[in-house]
């Protein structure tokens, strides 16, 4: 289970966001520790140079490898236990536990699924980047897995950093409070969630579904379980191709669809 997510960040005090809701309280309350480290601070040249221009040609400016790389190290490093000492030939590479994530827009578009599978390792590395993004020699030897968070481009990996990691810590047990839970998030049991409403039961002369004023947790259950069905057809097709539905699941969604086309 996840217990440390490292940042890499040319603009660590991005992450203060964390520091609200949900995510801050489970930072506070120990569930879960992320630390953000800049590469600037593993340069060797007086300037503390992190970029630098592409061979080649062309517009921008590129993030150079050996910083990163160093930075990785550290954060190995200080997660067994040693004190990081500069200079040091990587101890690092791909075989060790702690995955390390780069944010690009050419990584795999990211779903629940991988958030899932992320969050059952016990350390991340997340690699934000900048300019035109990393060296293409640090992605082949550092990176384990590169991750998108939709097909456009943003100035840098901070918010789709801040992104993976505030879907990452509502899986941890106990990060979201008593009257919150993920299970019935969207896309978690790969059906859209069902709609919601509070008080006033009237709105604008649209009343609440009588059923949710019933008091009948049965029926209140499965009348969400027809809706979620009935979105997720609606919006999502897509996500109900490759799913076998249940019995009760198929009757509650024929069920929906008829009311639907009346
Ligand atoms: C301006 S982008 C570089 C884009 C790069 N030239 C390309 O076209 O693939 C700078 C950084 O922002 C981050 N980034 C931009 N869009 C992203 C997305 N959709 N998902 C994840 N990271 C993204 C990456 O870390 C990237 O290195």
């Amino acid at each position: 289970m996840l217990k440390r997510i490292d940042v890499i960040s040319l603009f660590p005090e991005m992450f203060e966001a964390l520091k609200h809701g949900i995510t801050g309280r489970a930072i506070r309350n120990g569930l879960i520790a992320v630390d953000v480290v800049n590469p600037r601070d593993f340069t060797r040249d007086k300037h503390k140079t992190v970029d630098d221009r592409p061979y080649g040609g062309g517009p921008g400016m590129l993030m150079k490898a050996q910083p990163i790389k160093e930075a990785i190290c550290s954060i190995r490093e200080r997660s067994a236990g040693k004190e990081p000492s500069a200079g040091k030939e990587p101890s690092a590479g791909k075989e060790q536990s702690a995955k390390v994530v780069y944010l690009s827009p050419q990584g795999q578009p990211l779903t629940q699924d991988i958030v899932k599978q992320l969050s059952s390792t016990q350390q991340l590395i997340l690699l934000a980047g900048r300019y035109e993004g990393v060296d293409e020699r640090l992605i082949e030897h550092y990176v384990d897995y590169e991750c998108s968070i939709g097909d456009y481009v943003l100035s840098g990996g901070e918010l789709p950093a801040m992104v993976l990691i505030d879907a990452l810590i509502r899986l941890i047990p106990g990060a979201l409070g008593h009257n919150e839970s993920a299970v019935n998030d969207s896309f978690y049991n790969g059906l859209l969630d069902y709609p919601h409403y509070t008080r006033p039961d009237n709105f604008e002369d649209e009343s609440v579904p009588g059923v949710l004023l019933s008091g009948d947790h049965k029926k209140i259950e499965q009348w969400r379980l027809k809706q979620a069905l009935g979105r997720t057809w609606q919006r999502r097709p897509d996500l109900l191709e490759n799913r076998q539905l249940s019995e009760e699941q198929q009757l509650l969604l024929q069920d929906f669809i008829q009311q639907f086309v009346r």
